[in-house]
């Protein structure tokens, strides 16, 4: 459904749904603000719930839940072993993605670790769309190696080509050939592909890596973790499918894979994970690790009631007016800081807007994390908390080398059915007066920093007294505002 027409010539998102249940909200002043990202060691991570006015940290675990979804957790039927609840999802799994096995798993890398550890072996590698940090982690652990090869578009923060998170085939086939198929662990492809600014692929794109990976025998994964809005910007953006329905394009892609895996903190508005597959040898392989890791094989680490709400969840995702709120309110918001020159990557892909840091601080070097800096400085000026999506959230090498990220994006995320038109508003006017005063914003640097995951609770310092500059200009213009 595309979006509604106003007859003043508006163009906004409308929300096809009401609020029945609301949370209060919280926005402390900003001498609070400066204080708590300090105390929070510079990292959005950190920062208390209580001091975060909107949180666009991430749409993981956090999108808003139907009421239909609400009721079916007061039915979970709790056992430990053989749960009715359960059986239901596994049916919904079998039915919307029409393969016969399920895994069930805590969350997306609990996937991720059980798939790692069963098909990386040191000196493998796995070719993909682009890396997810977690998926990367775990492959990283179990001694392999990741090669991203995605089209160059992926890489251009502004352009209008459609399916940014395509593979280039060409380069999957270099793969192959240089490594040799033996070497291939498998083949991943990540839906709404996160870390390039929720990109998608096309299913033709889909079909083709299919080709290849059949060609050399080897497996094609897919994360589907962020499918929803995959699926409807392949509706909506690629011709051949315009007359599919959500669910026939489902099914086609599950066709064209040997394994799908998710988090349901995305997929299916709930939480949890899950590992789908048609093929018997792989579940019986993948099985074994399940009640190691995960719990019994038929709850795997979900509580019956985030298994009753991912059921519902996965139906509602085959309904194109639910899933395209989260796309029609990202590209509202992208457009409208576009027109305002504001850098964000274009076209508008899923997950949240993604601003362009490397520009909108084009004087922050990257080993200062410009799009850290810019994830404080937008809290510090409006209480909205983002996540840094750039170098801090890379890895150093095993040199101790840190490789620079090839975006630096500050992801501003949009949770399903959460946040009201207005707040977004709110949130696009404060980087407005943000980017007027960019130039008072700089650096960041560690002084505290993790090995691993570094980004998730490493500690860093501003590089100079910026943020002090920043809060009076703020007051300055603002007067006693919040
Ligand atoms: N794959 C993708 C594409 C993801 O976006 C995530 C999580 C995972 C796997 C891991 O799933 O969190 O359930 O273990 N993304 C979150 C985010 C953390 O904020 O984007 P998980």
């Amino acid at each position: 459904m595309d979006k509604i027409k106003f007859f003043t010539g508006e163009s906004i998102p409308l929300e096809m749904h009401k609020a029945r249940i609301v949370q209060s909200l919280n926005l402390v002043p900003i001498d609070r603000r400066v204080a708590a990202i300090q105390e929070a060691g510079n990292n959005t991570f950190l920062l208390k719930n209580t001091d975060v006015f909107l949180d666009m940290l991430t749409d993981s675990g956090v999108n808003a839940m139907s009421d239909k979804q609400l009721a079916a957790m007061m039915e979970a039927d709790d056992s430990y072993a053989g749960s009715h609840t359960f059986t239901k999802l596994e049916e919904k799994c079998q039915e919307i993605f029409g393969t016969q096995y399920f895994l069930p798993a805590h969350q997306g890398r609990a996937c991720e670790n059980i798939l790692a550890q069963v098909y990386v072996k040191p000196g493998t590698v796995v070719p993909m769309n682009y890396h997810f940090t977690t998926t990367k982690a775990h492959i990283v652990l179990n001694g392999g190696s990741i090669e991203e090869i995605p089209i160059d578009e992926a890489y251009q923060p502004t352009s209008s080509h459609p399916f940014k998170g395509n593979m280039d085939i060409q380069k999957l086939k270099e793969v192959i050939y240089n490594h040799g198929a033996d070497k291939i662990a498998f083949v991943r492809m990540e839906a709404g592909t996160n870390l390039i600014g929720g990109q998608p692929f096309s299913l033709a794109n889909l079909a083709e890596v299919r080709k290849v990976c059949d060609q050399h025998g080897l497996l094609l994964v897919l994360d589907a973790s962020l499918l929803a809005d995959n699926l409807y910007f392949i509706k909506q953006r690629e011709e051949t499918c315009k007359d599919l329905s959500i669910r026939e394009i489902t099914q086609a892609i599950s066709e064209l894979t040997h394994i799908i895996y998710f988090s349901a903190r995305k997929l299916g508005c709930a939480r949890g994970g899950g590992i789908c597959t048609a093929h018997e040898d792989i579940y019986l392989e993948l099985r074994e690790l399940i009640p190691l890791y995960e719990g019994f094989l038929t709850y795997g680490g979900m509580s019956v009631r985030e298994m009753e709400a991912l059921t519902v969840g996965l139906e509602e995702t085959m309904d194109e007016t639910v899933i395209n709120q989260g796309p029609q309110f990202i590209a509202y918001m992208v457009e409208e800081l576009d027109k305002r020159g504001i850098p964000v990557i274009t076209p508008p892909g899923g997950l949240g807007c993604h601003i362009n840091a490397l520009e909108f601080l084009d004087h922050i070097p990257q080993q200062q994390y410009p799009a850290g800096a810019l994830a404080v400085a937008l809290y510090i000026v409006s209480g909205v908390r983002g996540m840094e999506r750039g170098t801090m959230s890379e890895q150093r090498d095993e040199n101790g080398v840190e490789p620079l990220a090839d975006m630096e994006l500050l992801r501003l995320a949009l949770p399903r059915r959460v946040f009201t038109l207005s707040q977004v508003k709110y949130t696009i006017d404060r980087i407005c007066w943000l980017y007027e005063n960019r130039r008072l914003v700089e650096g960041l640097k560690f002084v505290e920093e993790p090995k691993n995951l570094r980004f998730f609770f490493g500690r860093l310092a501003a590089v100079s007294d910026w943020q002090e500059k920043l809060v009076a200009k703020f007051k300055e213009d603002f007067g006693d505002s919040l």
